[in-house]
């Protein structure tokens, strides 16, 4: 059975339902060319069938060294940037206590990434930490020759190699990254290190269910199996239905792009959960990568309530009308909390006196929601009954899914990011890399390095 409930009776005061099932034919076109991987991009549909095709021997030795991994670092850093990052960070915050880096009886490593940036600052501090922890690593590119990775598993290495040997350094590292291709391949086979693949036919965003993702989620504690099932208990039942009204990705689907029809471009996911902070994340990158394109796509964006009502709040209530949000709302938290009675009342706080945390959340929800429709800003609500793994699988499933269909409603490919590549090739032209001397004179051409 399904956890994800799709309800769109707040959009309706915007679009009339008649828009949405509008898109049912051209669903179930889109739904059929990717069951049948017929479609654009169709040489990276493996993230489809990952779920019901992941092989036992893969999940068995990601558990057992992740077991390894546990008894020997009280650290795991995690290099890897986009798709080979954010799935893994989205599942492990998501699951985990909110302030685990405090914990002092922690089982399992503590997780802590590089290679998403460039910043000086972090990875130096990152060493700080590092000198006095013991630690292994993980160095994820599909590509193998992504900048921002390559340069912190360069540092890493290093500094590895000094605290270790070099001996015991292999033994602490492990790769994943493309079969064949790629500069960490070489490095990998080269210096011996246990390496894990990411499948050719699957793209970074869509990577969180192959090693990608597993390895730093089973290192980090959480049951690898149960996210599989989960997404495999969606893909399964994906594959029943296209039916607007039974399918509720295709729901999704048809009714962010009935807004965007009606000019709302801007889509922010809403969370009121702080620790879903990097689903929206994992999100925003899914959806950023896959659908802007060709002059077109709706901007994904993300915010933190009740958080980011008392910042960004004053904007969606009041600001341009180009927005609608979708809400990722949590039935039940794990923890029961009340709020205490108060003899003095000085906080008037007592007409809630005796009620749970999560109550009070729920109203200010509903309070928000309210308001932002008044206020001309269609809602979608996902509802899940709470956060495990199972339920994690079935929401990357989902939103996967529903985004390879919005993407073909769009008539873009899905599957491709070309534009990620014009700010790679300025940097690379800046700093000399060899290949890109052409680039580096229009750049003094044009005189920006003045700027
Ligand atoms: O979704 C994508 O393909 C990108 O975000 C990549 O994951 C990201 O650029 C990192 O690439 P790589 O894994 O090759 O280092």
């Amino acid at each position: 059975m399904i956890n994800i409930k799709v309800n769109i009776d707040k959009v309706l005061d915007f679009v009339r339902l008649e828009e949405i099932h509008a898109f049912q034919t051209e669903i179930n076109k889109h739904h059929k060319a990717l069951l049948n991987k017929t479609g654009k991009g169709n040489d990276f549909l493996g993230w489809m069938d990952l779920p019901s095709e992941i092989d036992n021997k893969l999940i068995s030795s990601i558990e057992s060294d992740a077991q390894k991994i546990s008894e020997i670092a009280d650290v795991y850093v995690v290099i890897g940037i986009g798709g080979s990052y954010l799935g893994a960070r989205a599942v492990i915050e998501a699951l985990s206590h909110n302030f685990i880096n405090l914990l002092s009886n922690k089982k399992k490593p503590l997780i802590l990434y590089a290679g998403q940036n460039i910043s000086e600052d972090y990875l130096s501090e990152l060493l700080d930490i590092l000198d006095k922890k013991d630690y292994a690593m993980t160095v994820i590119s599909k590509s193998g020759t992504t900048t921002e990775p390559a340069i912190a598993f360069r540092i890493l290495k290093n500094h590895m190699e000094n605290k270790y040997g070099k001996k015991e350094a292999r033994k602490r590292i492990i790769a994943v990254t493309d079969i064949s291709k790629g500069a960490l391949k070489k490095l990998a086979d080269d210096e011996g290190y246990k390496t894990y693949i990411v499948p050719d036919d699957v793209g970074g965003r869509y990577s969180v269910l192959t090693p990608v993702g597993l390895l730093p989620i089973a290192v980090a504690g959480f049951d690898i199996n149960s996210l599989i099932n989960g997404a495999k208990t969606m893909q399964q039942f994906n594959a029943s239905t296209s039916s607007i009204n039974d399918n509720p990705i295709a729901l999704y689907a048809a009714t962010r792009n009935a807004i965007y029809k009606k000019g709302k471009i801007i889509e922010i996911m809403v969370n009121y959960q702080p620790n879903l902070f990097y689903v929206t994340e994992w999100w925003k990158q899914l959806y950023g990568e896959s659908e802007g394109k060709e002059n077109k796509g709706i901007f994904p964006a993300g915010v933190n309530f009740t958080t980011d009502l008392h910042s960004l709040g004053q904007y969606i209530q009041d600001g341009l009308r180009l927005i609608f949000e979708t809400v990722l709302t949590i039935e039940n938290s794990h923890r029961e909390l009340l709020i205490p009675a108060d003899k003095e009342n000085l906080d008037g706080l007592n007409y809630i006196a005796g009620k749970r945390i999560n109550k009070v959340n729920k109203m200010a929800e509903l309070g928000t929601m309210i308001a932002h429709v008044d206020g001309g800003v269609p809602n979608i609500k996902i509802t899940v009954p709470n956060i495990n793994e199972n339920i994690l699988g079935q929401l990357i499933y989902f939103y996967e899914m529903a985004c390879a269909i919005s993407g073909y409603i769009l008539n873009v490919n899905p599957f491709d990011q070309p534009g990620v590549e014009a700010y790679k090739k300025n940097m690379f032209a800046l700093l000399g890399k060899p290949g890109f001397e052409k680039e580096t004179e229009s750049i003094k051409k044009n005189n920006f390095l003045s700027h």
